[in-house]
């Protein structure tokens, strides 16, 4: 007997529904101090922030290798140092140093009223 069946349509659940997908607020913009990173978590994405000149920044918290958090390395100029195996990746274009062909998903910032948002979609 042959049973058939309807398509399944992709469904919009949850957090990660396009209506959700828009600016998320991540933190005071007095909080990240310059040349500094911070975690944050915008609906439960894990995203890293650097302030590069004055400039705010934002890629996925997991390095491309592993998944290091990348908060935990180092920054120096507009780039982040992976703290687990030392890969390298510029945080304005997310592309990793020594095979650009590979990096990390770059998020767009925006700053209002003192408080930084994060776009994921
Ligand atoms: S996990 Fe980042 S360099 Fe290995």
């Amino acid at each position: 007997m042959k049973i058939s069946r309807e398509p399944e349509l992709p469904r919009e659940t949850g957090p990660t529904s396009s209506s959700a997908l828009s600016w998320t607020y991540v933190l005071d913009d007095a909080v990240l101090l310059e040349g500094r990173m911070a975690p944050v978590y915008p609906l439960g994405v894990n995203v890293v922030l650097a302030r590069v000149d004055g400039a705010v920044y934002a890629v996925s918290g997991k390095c491309a290798h592993m998944a290091c958090p990348l908060f935990s390395g180092r920054l120096e100029g507009h780039t982040i140092t992976c703290g687990c195996h030392d890969w390298r990746f510029d945080v304005r274009t997310g592309r990793f140093l020594d095979a650009p062909e590979l990096g990390l998903t770059v998020y767009p910032t925006k700053l209002e009223a003192g408080k930084l948002f994060v776009n994921l979609g």
